[in-house]
């Protein structure tokens, strides 16, 4: 099947002024449907062509490094968006947080720990709280990579690219890293993508 840009589930504006229109505007109106468009006409002609977004991601991997970049690009946003909401941040439903206090002591730990990793992403790439091996783990990764390739799933990912912070925070990436974990972060549905992993 072929890769579709999904709608924003908010409006342009809803999440400000923790992240702009202007942001949400280029980047999803420019740079997602760039990943759109050139990873459909990769996979013109490959054996990925009608696979899922996953199987792509993880069947391109070390292969074709074109096609990944955009397919794991693809992946990252569709849920990119999703894990984000207006008025997010705050409470964390009971199961996840009863996990996150179990595998990093607290979520105060856990905030520290994602921060860091986006913070220490040297260049373009995310950070991510996922679950490997049934414990869950923040890690980072360059680029478009995700944990899907490194045989764990991801449940939660900051995108720490230029272009998801430089219009609202300049270079200043720890303050959009704060403002997206504190006031952003759609809590709802990473417990509900942890429920599933
Ligand atoms: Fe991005």
């Amino acid at each position: 099947m072929a890769f579709e840009l999904p709608e924003l589930p908010y409006s342009y504006d809803a999440l400000a002024p923790y992240m702009s229109r202007e942001t949400l505007e280029f980047h999803h109106d420019k740079h997602h449907l760039a990943y759109v468009n050139n990873g459909n006409n990769l996979l013109k002609g490959t054996e990925f062509e009608g696979k899922s977004v996953e199987e792509v991601v993880v069947g391109s991997f070390g292969k074709n490094a074109g096609l990944f970049n955009n397919a794991g690009q693809h992946y990252n946003h569709i849920h990119f968006w999703k894990w984000m909401k207006p008025n997010g941040g705050g409470a964390i439903p009971g199961e996840l947080e009863k996990k996150i206090v179990e595998d990093f002591g607290s979520v105060s730990k856990l905030r520290e720990d994602f921060i860091q990793a986006g913070v220490t992403q040297f260049g373009s790439g995310w950070a991510w709280l996922a679950v490997k091996d049934g414990k869950l783990v923040v890690t980072k990764t360059p680029n478009g990579e995700n944990p899907l390739v490194h045989g764990a799933t991801p449940i939660l990912g900051v995108d720490v690219w230029e272009h998801s912070y430089y219009i609202d925070y300049r270079n200043l990436r720890p303050k959009y890293l704060e403002a997206f974990f504190d006031n952003l972060v759609n809590w709802d549905y990473v417990a509900e993508l942890y429920s599933k992993a």
